[in-house]
């Protein structure tokens, strides 16, 4: 099904039969309507060399130029995936999409950059970085990277300062669950926090009690249910909740603000509501699979159709889904991620006597934009321009890319979608460019279709067809202090004022 190999075996071209796009350097979009965050208008889009260079109305061009009709479709800024796990070490295996094949899947799906996390290796933050740097030198789109941080010393405390003021990296997560392996405890989140703070940089929480977690799956496994259901009921909403809760107001204490990656329950979104609403700077990511999916499939007979389902927090029981989308649209929640991170049958069936080796992770980088317009903005819940920031401009802001990425604006990088809303999609584990040979969403349809992507000014998705380009992405630097920091210095100032006046004195004894 796929149209595309791998990168790094000989000659792409000769042996796949897949060229490298074609189209001139110089594009001209004409006729769609412009949808940016802040607004849309009918108007051409000209790029030249990868970067728009005009928007506006009826521009005229020579010869040279490829000319793409948008007319009665819209034109928007590619997606941004904020949380994917490409070519992850986990659970005793390796998620199945690397930087070449999960990106050429996120391309013919409208998303064209996408924010990975780096493991350390044995502990170092340097390591991972390097081995990351390697695996996506086969990048067919723009890429930058988050950091987990596992365990706390003076080394790692050094190597985040490496990170942010030298690799580019401005966001680090901590595991709150994954007892054993990836699991932080609440001394090293404090601590994580504090420098997090210190360096601009925006701390990430995996929000579910791992001690709690551990303890419900040895109830589950005691009970006999070791099949995929084990999974849901051994880590139930109200553990998301409480770590939620707690990161929270731990960011709260240290006065940093905080991005809770994929939001699943309506236990965690009400978390997230109250703290905004109190004032705190608390972003809540929802992901797809968490936005138009409920349990049922985890209770399928067949064990690998169930094992699909697995991942962490859990997908939850009918009725989250609704509440979620029903935040993202009200601004509890702001932007969508997908938690891409996808093995395949043979790889899930690690767990297939016990649900505690099943590979937690789903597919979702290819299916994001295409759901999200038709949960979200066909059914009614939001506007296109909504759709604009949820799905590209507010990862853009959040992260300190912005107007770079995220935006239809003179100077920004030309990574664009033309979207027919009158067009539909279907989406098919057979069809799909994912390697894995599974799709959570298999079966669905919808109305809308993203029919050209266009990455760094090239169209590489035209007509059903890819045409990418192993090598062409780029490493995208991300500097500390985003907005997300603006007046944290002054309510620090407050605070400490507040503290030493007015200044106790004591009767003296005598
Ligand atoms: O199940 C999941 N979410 N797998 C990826 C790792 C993570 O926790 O994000
Ligand atoms: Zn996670
Ligand atoms: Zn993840």
């Amino acid at each position: 099904s796929n149209q595309f190999c791998d990168a790094g075996i000989g000659n792409h071209e000769s042996t796949c039969g897949i060229s490298p796009s074609s189209s001139s350097s110089k594009l001209l979009i004409k006729g769609g309507t412009v949808v940016n965050a802040h607004q849309q208008e009918i108007a051409d889009v000209y790029v030249e060399d990868g970067v728009i260079v005009a928007v506006k109305p009826t521009i005229k061009v020579g010869d040279d130029v490829t000319l793409l009709d948008a007319t009665g479709k819209y034109v928007m800024p590619g997606g941004i995936d904020p949380h994917t796990h490409l070519a992850m070490e986990f659970m005793g295996t390796e998620t199945i999409d690397d930087f070449f094949s999960g990106q050429a899947a996120a391309l013919a799906g409208g998303t064209t950059m996408h924010i990975d996390f780096v493991i350390p290796v044995n502990g170092s933050l340097v390591a991972g970085f390097e081995a990351y740097e390697r695996k996506a030198k086969k990048s067919c789109m723009d890429y930058g990277f988050h950091m987990a941080i596992t365990k706390w010393d003076e080394s790692v405390s050094r190597e985040m300062e490496i990170m942010v003021k030298e690799k580019g990296i401005n966001s680090f997560k901590f595991f709150m669950a994954y007892k054993g392996s990836l699991m932080i405890n609440d001394e090293l989140l404090l601590q994580g926090l504090k420098r997090c703070k210190s360096l601009g940089a925006l701390a990430m929480v995996h929000a579910e009690n791992g001690d709690a977690v551990f303890e419900g799956q040895k109830r589950m496994i005691e009970l006999g249910i070791t099949g995929p259901e084990g999974h849901a009921l051994s880590r139930p909403a109200v553990l998301e909740g409480e770590a939620t809760a707690r990161a929270i107001r731990l960011a709260r204490f240290v006065n940093t603000p905080l991005y809770i990656v994929h939001v699943m329950s309506i236990d965690a979104m009400e978390e997230i509501s109250k703290a905004r609403k109190s004032g705190q700077k608390v972003i809540g990511e929802p992901v797809v699979s968490g936005l138009v999916l409920d349990d049922s499939g985890l209770w399928d007979p067949d064990f690998i159709t169930a094992a699909k389902y697995v991942m962490s927090p859990p997908i939850r029981e009918s009725g989250h889904d609704k509440a979620l989308q029903a935040a993202l649209s009200t601004g509890v929640l702001q932007l969508v991620g997908t938690d891409h991170c996808v093995f395949n049958s043979t790889q899930k069936a690690l767990g297939i006597d016990d649900f505690r080796k099943i590979p937690n992770g789903v597919n979702g980088i290819e299916e994001r934009m295409h759901l999200v317009w038709d949960t979200m903005v066909e059914s009614g819940q939001i506007s296109v321009t909504d759709y604009v920031r949820i799905t590209s401009t507010e990862c853009a802001r959040i992260f300190n890319l912005y107007p770079r990425k995220g935006a239809i604006l003179t100077g920004s990088d030309a990574d664009i979608i033309i979207f027919n809303p009158n067009s539909s999609f279907e989406i098919s584990a057979s069809s799909h460019h994912s390697r894995t040979d599974t799709n959570v969403f298999d079966g669905r349809k919808g109305k809308g279709k993203v029919e050209v992507t266009i990455v760094g000014g090239r169209v590489v998705w035209q007509d059903d067809e890819l045409k990418v380009v192993p090598g062409s992405g780029k490493y995208i630097e991300m500097p500390p202090f985003s907005y997300l920091f603006n007046g944290i210095d002054k309510s620090d100032a407050k605070y400490l004022s507040s503290l030493r006046a007015p200044v106790r004195r004591f009767n003296s004894a005598s």
